[in-house]
């Protein structure tokens, strides 16, 4: 059977994330976080103290800089790795969310994190999501998804899964960082996040995770059979 790329684009927290790898995983086709991508660079950048106000450092800073994704069998997801250290958990860290906006707006960032993107996707079968996968990275992506959710939704989502980890944060402080980051994402001069022309709205406020991703399969099952034929 052949395969196609699927793209999922939208807000922060929007559950992006979690419907990409249910469907990676149902069609067998490989997952990849371009987030976690910039989260790493943002991580090495904060580590290394780079001036990213400075292209020249920030260049210099990328050339030592390698990315690779390893699947984890015991969590069954693909993790990344900054330079041989798994950091898959340290990069989902309030400090790096604070950060990751800004530096993701670098244009020799954007250049060296999709030149990377597009190789892993050379050979199709493949789910992304992100920011700007159906607009820029895989503009002729067979299935493009953009996601949406209330705002009250998303921050509430995004309350829960810090404050496990962290249960000293407060709605204000994820508040803030959501609409910092939206507004940043949306706004910025490089690939600003925005719907493809030909990508399918999915609103998920009023879906459960099974409904929505149901909903996606048929999208996905549609795609593929007419890719094929
Ligand atoms: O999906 P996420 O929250 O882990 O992404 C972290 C940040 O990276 C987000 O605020 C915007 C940026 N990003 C981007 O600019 N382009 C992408 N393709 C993915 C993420």
């Amino acid at each position: 059977m052949k395969k196609i790329i699927i793209t999922i684009d939208g807000w922060s927290s929007c559950g992006k994330s979690t419907l990409a790898k249910q469907l990676a995983k149902a069609l067998n086709y490989i997952y990849v976080d371009s987030g976690a991508m910039y989260r790493a660079i943002t991580l090495y950048f904060l580590r290394n103290h780079v001036d990213w106000t400075q292209a020249d450092d920030v260049i210099y800073a990328l050339d030592d800089i390698a990315l690779e994704f390893n699947y984890n069998h015991k969590s069954e997801q693909s993790e990344i790795y900054l330079n041989g250290e798994n950091v898959e958990y340290v990069i989902r860290d309030l400090v790096i969310a604070e950060k990751v906006s800004d530096v993701a707006a670098i244009k020799e960032v954007r250049e060296y994190a999709v030149a990377q993107q597009q190789r892993m996707g050379r050979n199709r079968g493949i789910v992304m999501d992100g920011r700007d996968i159906g607009t820029v990275v895989f503009p002729d992506a067979e299935l493009k998804i953009f996601m949406t959710a209330d705002n009250t939704v998303r921050i509430e989502r995004r309350f829960q899964e810090l404050f496990d980890k962290n249960p000293n944060i407060t709605i204000e402080e994820v508040r803030n960082n959501l609409e910092m980051r939206d507004y940043i994402d949306s706004h910025r001069e490089v690939s600003p996040l925005k719907r493809a022309e030909d990508a399918i709205v999915l609103d998920n406020t009023n879906l459960t995770e099974k409904e929505q991703f149901e909903t996606a399969m048929q999208w996905a099952h549609k795609h593929i059979e007419q890719y094929a034929s």
